[in-house]
C-alpha cells in the first residue's frame, strides 16, 4: 500500500518500511532527534527498530520521515488488557517538515492499526501541540519527585529485604519480574522483547538494579543511578540518586525500596521523574515536604482506534446511563452514539448526552481527569447537564492511571 502526497517541492511516498531499509530510516530519527547514529549505537538499536510495523515518508526514493509501534496489550479500568500499538519512532526531516509529512503518516499508521486489530495507540509525546490533531490525548500524568531529608513515619509499612543484582542476573530478573507483578494500573502495558531488546542494555545496562522482597518472594525492582553533584565550592554535596525505573507489587514494596534508596551513602537527595500522581511517598514520611514535586508533565497520549471496543472492554462507575457522541473524522468506523451505563457501553441511536471527538475521550478513558473538568475547559460539548454528573461517575477509577514504561 503506496500513498503519494503532493508537497509543495515534490511528491511523497507513504508506504510501509521494507526489511534493509531500517537503518536508513533509523538516520531520519536520530537526525532529528540531534544524535549522531555511529554504527556501534546502530548495533545497540537494530533489535528494538524493526520493518515490521514501520512506515516511511520517500521524497527522491529517499527516506525522509518515519513513524513505527511495536504491538503491546494496555491496561484499561477494571483490569482488561487490550491490544495496543505502543507508536514509537516518529520523524521527519528538518528539510521537510511542515509540508504534511507527519500528517500523511499518522493516517497510513493508525488506518495500519485499525487493519491489525488494535484497540488502542499509545505514545509518549516529545513536544504537547503533536498528537491532539491525531485524536491522541493525555491519558496519564506523572510528577517528579526530589527527596532529601526524609525519614520514614513509625506506621509506614515496614519488613522485607532488598539486594542489588549483578547485570546479568539483573537482566534475566527485572524482565520477569515486570512480567509476574502484571499490570496493575489502568495504563500500564506489556514489555515486550522488541521493547527489552533496547531496555535490558540501556536501562538495566546502565544503572544499578535492586530487587525487593517480601513475604512471598521478589515483589519489586528498582533501577538507579548516581551523579556527583560535588563541586570545588561545595565539596560536601554528594550525589544525586535518579530513579530510572521502579515498579512493585504493592506499598509495602514501595515503601522498602525508598528505604533503600534513602540510605545508600553520600547522597545528598534522590530524584524520581515521572511517578505516578497517587505515588503513597510523601504520604509515608514524618515531614510530606520532604517530598517535593519538582515537575508535573503528561505521561501517555491515548488513542482509541477501536471506540466500540475500547469502551465496552473497561469498568464504569456507578450513575445513570449516559449517551456520548463522538465524531472521529479520521477513523470514521469510530463516529457515533455510546450509552455508556455501569455494566458496560454499546452503541445506541438514542439522544446524546455529551458530544467530543478522540482526543478528548481518550483523556477521559483511563480516568486521568473526570468529563465535567473538561467540560468546563471546553473540551466536552454538554448537550444534557444533568448528565454531566453521571459521566464523572461513570468515567471515575479508584486508581490513578500511569504507563511507567517509556519507549
Ligand atoms: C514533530 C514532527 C514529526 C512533525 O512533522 P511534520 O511533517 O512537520 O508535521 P506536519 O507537517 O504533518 O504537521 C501537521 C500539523 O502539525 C503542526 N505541527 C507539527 N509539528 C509540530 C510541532 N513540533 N509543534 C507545533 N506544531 C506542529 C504543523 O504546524 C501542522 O499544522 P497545520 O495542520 O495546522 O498546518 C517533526 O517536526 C519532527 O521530526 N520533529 C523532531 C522529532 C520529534 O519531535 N518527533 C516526535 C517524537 S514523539
Amino acid at each position: 500500500m503506496t500513498i503519494t502526497v503532493r508537497g509543495s517541492s515534490g511528491d511523497y511516498r507513504i508506504r510501509p518500511l521494507e526489511p534493509g531499509e531500517e537503518r536508513a530510516a533509523f538516520e531520519v530519527l536520530g537526525r532529528a532527534l540531534h544524535r549522531t547514529v555511529t554504527d556501534e549505537y546502530w548495533a545497540r538499536r537494530e533489535g528494538s527498530f524493526p520493518a515490521e510495523r514501520r512506515f516511511g515518508a520517500f521524497a527522491s526514493g529517499e527516506p525522509v520521515g518515519v513513524t513505527g509501534s511495536f504491538a503491546t496489550r494496555l491496561a484499561v479500568p477494571g483490569g482488561k488488557a487490550l491490544p495496543a500499538a505502543a507508536v514509537d519512532g516518529v520523524a521527519v526531516r528538518a528539510d521537510h517538515t511542515r509540508r504534511g509529512v507527519l500528517t500523511a503518516l499518522m493516517a497510513a499508521q493508525l488506518a495500519d492499526c485499525a487493519r491489525r486489530g488494535d484497540v488502542l495507540a499509545v505514545l509518549h509525546a516529545s513536544e504537547a501541540t503533536i498528537y491532539g490533531r491525531f485524536g491522541y490525548g493525555i491519558a496519564s500524568r506523572g510528577q517528579s519527585l526530589r527527596v532529601a531529608g526524609a525519614s520514614f513515619r513509625a506506621d509506614a509499612p515496614s519488613g522485607g529485604e532488598v539486594r542489588l543484582l549483578g547485570t546479568a542476573e539483573a537482566q534475566e530478573l527485572v524482565p520477569r519480574l515486570y512480567a509476574e507483578m502484571g499490570l496493575s494500573r489502568a495504563g500500564m502495558i506489556e514489555r515486550r522483547e522488541v521493547w527489552w531488546s533496547y531496555a535490558r542494555e540501556r536501562l538495566i545496562g546502565e544503572h544499578q538494579v535492586a530487587v525487593h522482597s517480601g513475604p512471598r518472594g521478589d515483589d519489586g525492582f528498582v533501577l538507579y543511578r548516581t551523579e556527583d553533584l560535588r563541586t570545588f565550592d561545595q565539596p560536601n554535596l554528594g550525589a544525586a540518586l535518579t530513579v530510572g525505573d521502579l515498579h512493585a507489587a504493592d506499598t509495602a514494596a514501595v515503601a522498602g525500596l525508598w528505604r533503600f534508596l534513602l540510605r545508600v551513602d553520600l547522597v545528598s537527595e534522590v530524584r524520581a521523574p515521572g511517578r505516578p500522581l497517587d505515588d503513597p511517598l510523601a504520604a509515608m514520611l514524618t515531614d510530606p515536604r520532604a517530598c517535593a514535586v519538582t515537575g508535573l508533565d503528561d505521561e501517555s497520549w491515548l488513542r482509541l482506534v477501536d471506540v466500540p471496543a475500547a469502551l465496552a472492554a473497561r469498568e464504569w462507575g456507578p450513575g445513570e446511563p449516559v449517551v456520548v457522541e463522538v465524531a472521529d473524522p479520521q477513523l470514521p468506523a469510530n463516529s457515533g452514539r455510546y450509552r455508556i451505563t455501569p455494566g458496560g457501553a454499546e452503541a445506541t441511536t438514542g439522544a446524546a448526552d455529551l458530544r467530543t471527538g478522540p482526543e478528548t475521550l481518550a483523556m477521559l478513558y483511563l480516568g486521568d481527569r473526570p468529563p465535567s473538568a473538561l467540560a468546563a475547559a471546553g473540551r466536552l460539548e454538554v448537550l444534557n447537564p444533568a448528565a454531566l454528573p453521571h459521566a464523572d461517575t461513570l468515567f471515575a477509577t479508584r486508581v490513578t492511571p500511569w504507563c511507567g514504561t517509556p519507549f
